[in-house]
């Protein structure tokens, strides 16, 4: 018999929500609560309102169910048991996390604590947040033996953030009492003991009913230095194989080798050693400012930190500059932008590369038609249609007239396209590859100039365009 739990999940952006679903999915009752009205109706009319893989499937089979939306956030606290918050926690002033929505949220459920209740933090937060809301809480009058602050950091990265629920590299549970640490380890009971993966319409993953997922208990402040450490350190392997890419171009290497041969290394790894155009998204920049800030307010040095930005700044500067070098100069040429959203198979564009780097060839004075199969409508309210940029409907009419073509960001849909086709529609056969999605030979082969990162450029010997561009 499933052991139920009573959550209310407090925000339903792209953790929450997807936390609130998956909940349900483990056979939990769950209330998922918002303050923006317009959300909640949408969520309980069908709709989604975020581009996520599984997530439509799982509201579709949970709503109304396990799942209800409610903007009453009292009356979800006082009817569960466990209160995760998953409030977006933005960078503020001089790196630090602005955590006044965390606030906010936690002087609202002091109002409403009418039994034992454990607060879980789930957003990302700075150390030592989890005291602060214990001290909230108690300024707020609630009796301290009526709660627990337990701090259980996601792991999600956006796209894949459903499955990476589901089959998680391990749960983390930072836990003060026994009592608080229980309570969280039944709510994880399905995937910490594997039934889930055994019933029927489970989603499938890397994990099974002979190969749980695994759970670690931790102080409060560890679990939260573990969240900020483990982007922080993604974060630094990204910087760490770009730096290798600007050298492996200086002496005519091949970046895709050396990461291949340094991932080879168990120690190592493969994952995270991409090289491009530098990590974006609402994570890594915000956390790696955030954890810097957290160590020089201990008075403890992580200058390196710094460095992982930096590094990840100039990689943009080097990709305009790899443009301006492959079209001499850019007043009135016309480019094709393949990318808009921070990574593929996401509609998110926050701190996108490919947005910045769009603002800036405009800037200096091209024309811009920009594609992207998800993030175009987003992407429209920070890049709005003008005499210089338009919207194209695909890969194809972005290209039409180009020349040059750019890759700004992973999506498998750029990664496959039609070389004969686009060689078609452009004016000059150029593309530059800011996320090395294709072989320099095969594109030589193709027809196109083709400049990429870490990885020597090739160029098409041949003036002008060989109009049916196969050889
Ligand atoms: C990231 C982490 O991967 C998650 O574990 C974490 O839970 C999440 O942040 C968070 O804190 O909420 P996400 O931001 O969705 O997830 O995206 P990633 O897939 O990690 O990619 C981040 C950025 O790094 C993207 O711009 C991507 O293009 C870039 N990247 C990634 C590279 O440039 N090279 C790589 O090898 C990998």
């Amino acid at each position: 018999m499933q052991d139920q739990v009573s959550i209310c999940v407090i925000g339903s952006g792209y953790v929450g929500l997807v936390a609130a679903a998956c909940f349900a999915e483990m056979g939990h009752r769950v209330l998922c609560v918002d303050n923006d009205e317009a959300r909640v109706k949408t969520l309980r009319e069908g709709g989604v309102p975020i581009y996520e893989d599984h997530l439509p499937e799982l509201l579709a089979r949970h709503r109304g169910g396990g799942v209800e939306f409610t903007t009453d956030l009292g009356g979800a606290v006082e009817a569960s048991e466990a209160i995760f918050i998953a409030v977006g926690t933005p960078q503020g002033d001089a790196g630090a996390a602005d955590l006044s929505f965390v606030e906010a949220v936690v002087s609202e459920i002091a109002r409403h604590i009418n039994n034992y209740k454990v607060i879980v933090e789930k957003s990302t937060v700075p150390v030592y947040t989890n005291e602060w809301i214990q001290r909230v809480l108690r300024r707020h009058g609630v009796d301290p033996q009526n709660f627990d602050v337990v701090s259980n950091p996601e792991f999600l990265r956006e796209g894949t953030a459903v499955i990476d629920f589901m089959h998680p590299d391990r749960i983390v549970v930072g836990a003060g009492t026994e009592r608080a640490a229980n309570l969280v380890r039944r709510i994880y009971e399905p995937l910490v003991g594997g039934s889930y993966y055994g019933q029927p319409g489970a989603l499938p993953g890397a994990l099974s009913a002979a190969r749980p997922a695994k759970l670690l208990i931790t102080s409060a402040q560890s679990s939260e230095l573990i969240k900020h450490a483990s982007n922080a350190f993604l974060a630094l392997k990204i910087s760490f194989i770009n730096a290798v890419a600007n050298l492996a171009e200086a002496v005519d290497a091949d970046i895709e080798d050396i990461a291949a041969g340094l991932g080879l290394d168990r120690r190592i790894g493969p994952g995270f050693l991409h090289a491009g155009l530098g990590y974006g998204g609402s994570c890594f920049p915000k956390d790696v400012a955030a954890f810097h800030w957290v160590a020089q307010q201990r008075g403890v040095n992580f200058e390196l930190l710094q460095e992982v930005r930096k590094i990840n700044e100039k990689q943009k500067d080097i990709f305009f500059n790899k443009v301006l070098s492959a079209l001499w100069t850019l007043p009135g040429k016309r480019l094709a932008a393949l990318g808009l959203a921070f990574k593929g198979n996401t509609d998110d564009i926050r701190e996108s590369p490919a947005i910045e780097i769009i603002k800036r060839l405009l800037e200096a004075g091209a024309m811009v038609a920009a594609y992207d199969p998800a993030a175009m409508e987003r992407a429209k309210s920070v890049l709005p249609p003008s005499a210089k940029l338009r919207y194209a409907a695909g890969v194809y009419e972005a290209a039409k007239g180009a020349d040059a073509v750019l890759i700004l960001t992973d999506w498998k849909e750029f990664a496959e396209i039609d070389l004969v086709r686009l060689n078609d529609a452009v004016r000059f056969p150029i593309v530059i590859d800011g996320r090395n999605l294709y072989k320099p030979q095969q594109m030589l082969d193709h027809g196109f100039t083709y400049v990429s990162v870490g990885r020597p450029a090739s160029y098409q010997a041949q003036q002008g365009k060989p109009r049916s561009g196969v050889l």
